[in-house]
C-alpha cells in the first residue's frame, strides 16, 4: 500500500513515517518545508533502513497535487500539513485559513480527481472548544474554538462530513490529538520548533539544554489541584501508531462510507507542575521556572476519553510519562539546535 503523507517532514509526520516504513508501507511525502527540514526525512531513512519519496510542494498548489497523484499510485492519504501556532493564528488568520482550510480543499479535490478515497485527517482536541466538560467524548457537539487555528480544524471536520455524503466511495477519519510530546527513542528525530517554542515540552528541553533561561509557567491560579493547567500528554510514537491503525481500519471496511472521529490521548490529565517534576525525575535535569500571568486562550483542564479508539481501532497509548520525558531529552541533548 502506498500512503501519501502531507506535512511528513514535520514533528508528528516524521514519527508516523517511521511506523509506516517499519510496517512495509511505501510512502510519498509532500511538504513545503515551511516548518521542517529535509534532514528529518534523511533521519527517518537512517532509522528504518528504507527509502522514501519526497516531493517539495505546497498543499494550496492544485496543479502540483494533480501532478503528484498522476505520478504516484496512491492508496491513502494522511494529511498533516498545516500551520499550527495557536497564538500566531490570531495575528495571521487569512494565512492560517488558506493553508489549513483551502489547502485541505485542494487536497480533497485532487484526491477526488485521482479516485483516491481513504483520508486520515490531523484534527485536534481544540475542536471541543470551551463548552464541553472533560473527559472529551467524540459524541459531543463541536465547540467554537476562539483561535483561527482551532476554527480551521472544526471547518475541515465539517467539510469532511459533507464530502463523504456525496461520494459513496470516500471514507475518512479525523484523529483528534491531545498533547503529543516525546521523540523517537533513537534520538534522531524529534520536535524542532522555529524560534521560541510555544509548547511546554520543547520549552522545558531547551531550558535543560541551556538554549533558554527560565521556564514561565502560565498561570498558577487555575481551579486545578495545584493551580496549573491540566492536559492529556501522549507519546508521539503512540500517536504515530494511531495513524497506522486508522489507515488499516479504513482499508478493512468493505462497505463503510462516512467519517469517524477518534480521540487520541491517554485519558489522564497531568498538570504543568507535574510535567516539570516528571521531567526532572526522568532526566536528573533541574528546570528553573517561575509562575507568571495566565496565557490568553488557555483552558484550565482537558483530557480525552480514548475508549472509542481502543474499541474500534484497537489502539491504546502505551508509553509512560517518564518514557516521554526520557525520549524528549535524548532528542534535545543529542541535537541541541534541532536539525540546524
Ligand atoms: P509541524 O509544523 O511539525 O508539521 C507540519 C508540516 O506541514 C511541516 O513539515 C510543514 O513544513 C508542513 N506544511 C505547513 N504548511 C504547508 C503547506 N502549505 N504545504 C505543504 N506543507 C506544509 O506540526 P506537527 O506538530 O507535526 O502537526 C501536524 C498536524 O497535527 C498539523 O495539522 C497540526 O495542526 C496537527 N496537530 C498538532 C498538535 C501538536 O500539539 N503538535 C496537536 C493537535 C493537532
Ligand atoms: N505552558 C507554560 N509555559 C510554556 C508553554 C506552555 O506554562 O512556556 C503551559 C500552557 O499554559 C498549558 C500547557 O503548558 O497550560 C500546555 O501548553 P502547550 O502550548 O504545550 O499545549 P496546549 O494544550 O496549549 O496546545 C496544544 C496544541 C494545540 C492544540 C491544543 C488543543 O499545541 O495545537 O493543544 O488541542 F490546539
Amino acid at each position: 500500500m502506498t500512503v501519501l503523507v502531507t506535512g511528513g517532514a514535520g514533528y508528528i509526520g516524521s514519527h508516523t513515517l517511521v511506523c509506516l516504513l517499519d510496517l512495509g508501507y511505501e510512502v510519498v511525502v509532500y511538504d513545503n518545508l515551511v516548518n521542517s527540514s529535509v534532514k528529518a526525512l534523511r533521519r527517518v531513512e537512517e532509522i528504518t533502513g528504507k527509502n522514501l519519496e519526497f516531493v517539495e510542494g505546497d498543499v494550496t498548489d492544485s496543479g502540483a497535487l494533480d501532478d503528484l497523484f498522476a505520478k504516484y499510485s496512491i492508496d491513502a492519504v494522511i494529511h498533516f500539513a498545516a500551520l499550527k501556532a495557536v497564538g500566531e493564528s490570531s495575528q495571521l488568520p487569512l494565512q492560517y485559513y488558506e493553508t489549513n482550510v483551502y489547502g485541505s480543499l485542494c487536497l480533497l479535490n485532487a484526491m477526488k480527481k485521482a479516485g483516491v478515497n481513504h483520508f486520515v485527517y490531523s484534527s485536534s482536541a481544540t475542536v471541543y472548544g470551551e463548552v464541553n466538560p472533560s473527559p472529551y467524548v467524540e459524541t459531543m457537539e463541536l465547540g467554537s474554538p476562539s483561535s483561527p487555528y482551532g476554527a480551521s480544524k472544526v471547518m475541515v471536520e465539517r467539510i469532511l462530513a459533507d464530502a463523504v455524503r456525496v461520494n459513496p466511495k470516500f471514507r475518512a477519519i479525523s484523529l483528534r490529538y491531545f498533547n503529543p510530546i516525546g521523540a523517537h527513542p533513537s534520538g534522531l528525530i524529534g520536535e524542532d520548533p522555529l524560534g521560541v517554542p510555544n509548547n511546554l515540552l520543547p520549552f522545558i528541553t531547551q531550558v535543560a539544554v541551556g538554549v533558554r533561561g527560565n521556564l514561565s509557567v502560565f498561570g498558577g491560579d487555575y481551579p486545578t489541584a495545584d493551580g496549573t493547567c491540566v492536559r492529556d500528554y501522549l507519546h508521539v510514537m503512540d500517536l504515530a501508531e494511531g495513524h497506522v491503525a486508522a489507515i488499516d481500519w479504513l482499508a478493512e471496511q468493505s462497505n463503510f462510507n462516512g467519517v469517524e472521529a477518534f480521540n487520541l490521548g491517554t485519558g489522564t490529565g497531568v498538570s504543568v507542575l507535574e510535567i516539570i517534576a516528571s521531567f526532572e525525575a526522568a532526566t536528573c535535569q533541574k528546570i528553573n521556572f517561575e509562575i507568571v500571568e495566565r496565557r490568553a486562550g488557555d483552558l484550565p483542564a482537558f483530557w480525552a476519553n480514548a475508549e472509542k479508539a481502543d474499541k474500534v481501532l484497537n489502539w491504546q497509548a502505551k508509553r509512560s510519562l517518564s518514557e516521554m520525558m526520557e525520549d524528549a531529552w535524548r532528542w534535545q541533548s543529542k541535537n541541541p539546535n534541532g536539525f540546524s
